[in-house]
């Protein structure tokens, strides 16, 4: 010990900081980070201040020597990092409340990390993620990349793929909720079920088995979906109520997210009603931010306030510290993360980035054996990993014709010339943020 260890966070005005800041003290006999350095841009300066004064007075209540450095030079904070964890949102809210209007506005999901939404935000992002890899390879060469940006399965393979980075985690806060909830329902206590996920970010599927070496996994379809009581595990998508048949059916648990293909009407129909009432999710998200800022700025609060769980992405620290946790002291936890496919789903491209079971080492995640899928879910996985594909070749290309492809194969985007329509459009609307299409 007495080593410096020192974390990096990309999109450090965020409003979910606090959230980290609390899973770094509450690990800091195991991970005794030295140095918290919360980066953002010029536009976010407001906020990076904010939150950054409520970060230090965490850490000083806490009684920790966790030195927390605010900055906006990104290359300065980059140097010597052990960890850099990356959380920006390109364009701001306002990009994403254009992500969900612009679909919305041609009878379409519009949403974050899906459809035509989802496509754009990778767009967005992958120049900056490729850039920050760049910059990590001269200034931290040995240091691990923790991605949170959404889409975050595309900007993991981005990284993989076309930054040529092996050193890099891509993280959702939706297995984590998923473990906690299931156990429960199951009366089990937390680390007494085995749950295997296999599939892409935002579409995968899992089954559980409990220490006995009994398969729960019919048991737990029942408890989700067999009666009117479905919950969702996140904030963002309110109605989980699947078709119990359906479900039954595939014998592997679904993702919240799935909500959005097995069920696209009715999920356009609810989400066009929330729209015409309170507006999107982003607008709604944006007073929730508002909100939250408010509180931050009291000299007095040097706690996550309990408002933070409003927000979908609650718990996602808890994945973030205990991946960096289980690197730092090779604890071989079993997570699911994203991380390159290498033969783990058969049914999908070796160089492809998958969400799946790993045993994280000191040396990375190591993922568990899946195999092949049937039917029930390789059409559509399959379906989503090629217009993945196509989305990343699009964003270091610029090419129009390799992104019209991917809108044309996104289960949530209408064909034709309606999809040439929202595509140019949503060019236009974010042309700020895509050097690459103009
Ligand atoms: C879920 C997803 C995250 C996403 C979040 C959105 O938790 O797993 O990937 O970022 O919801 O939450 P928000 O409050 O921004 O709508």
């Amino acid at each position: 010990m007495g080593k410096k260890l020192k974390i990096v966070t990309i999109g450090g005005g965020s409003s979910y900081t606090p959230e980290l800041v609390e899973g770094f003290i509450n690990r800091y006999e195991q991970l005794p980070v030295s140095e918290l350095w919360l980066v953002d841009v010029e536009a976010g300066k407001e906020k990076l201040e904010i939150v950054g004064e409520m970060a230090r007075r965490m850490v000083k209540a806490a009684g920790l020597p966790i030195e927390v450095y605010l900055t906006l030079n990104r290359r300065e904070a980059l140097k010597d990092a052990d960890f850099v964890t990356t959380q920006m949102r390109v364009g701001l809210l306002d990009a994403r409340i254009l992500d969900e209007r612009i679909p919305l506005s041609h009878g379409m999901i519009g949403q974050e990390t899906n459809g035509a939404g989802g496509i754009f935000k990778a767009l967005r992002t992958v120049p900056v993620i490729l850039e920050i890899v760049e910059d990590m390879k001269e200034l931290c060469p040995d240091a691990w990349l923790v991605n949170f940006t959404n889409p975050a399965g595309m900007v993991t393979e981005a990284v993989l793929r076309y930054g040529k980075w092996d050193k890099v985690i891509g993280l959702c806060n939706i297995p984590v909720n998923a473990v906690y909830q299931e156990t429960e329902l199951l009366g089990e206590s937390l680390g007494d079920v085995f749950f295997h996920f296999a599939g892409i970010n935002h579409l995968h599927w899992h089954t559980a088995v409990d220490k006995n070496g009994v398969d729960r996994t019919k048991e737990l379809i029942k408890k989700m979906y067999g009666n009117d009581e479905n919950q969702s595990i996140v904030a963002n998508i309110k109605d989980n109520s699947l078709i119990y048949e359906q479900v039954e059916n595939l014998e592997m648990i679904p993702c919240p997210y799935h909500n959005y293909y097995y069920y696209t009407d009715k999920m356009l129909a609810e989400e066009l009603e929330d729209f015409k009432e309170n507006g999107t999710r982003a607008e709604k998200v944006k007073q929730i931010e508002h909100e939250l800022f408010e509180l931050y700025k009291d000299p007095n609060l040097d706690y996550k306030p309990q408002q933070l769980a409003e927000r979908g992405g609650a718990r996602y620290s808890e994945a973030a510290c205990e991946v960096i946790n289980s690197i730092y002291n090779d604890t071989r936890k079993v997570m699911t993360v994203s991380t390159r496919n290498n033969g783990t789903i058969k049914d999908l491209p070796d160089e492809a980035a998958v969400e799946v079971t790993c045993m994280m080492t000191g040396n990375g995640p190591v993922p568990f054996n899946f195999g092949h899928f049937s039917p029930k879910q390789r059409g559509l996985l399959q379906v989503m990993k090629s217009m993945e594909e196509l989305t990343l070749e699009a964003a270091v290309t610029g090419d129009r014709g390799t992104l019209l492809q991917a809108f044309t194969m996104n289960p949530l985007i209408t064909s034709g010339d309606v999809a040439k329509q929202v595509m140019d459009e949503m060019l236009e609307a974010h042309k700020a943020y895509l050097p690459a299409f103009h």
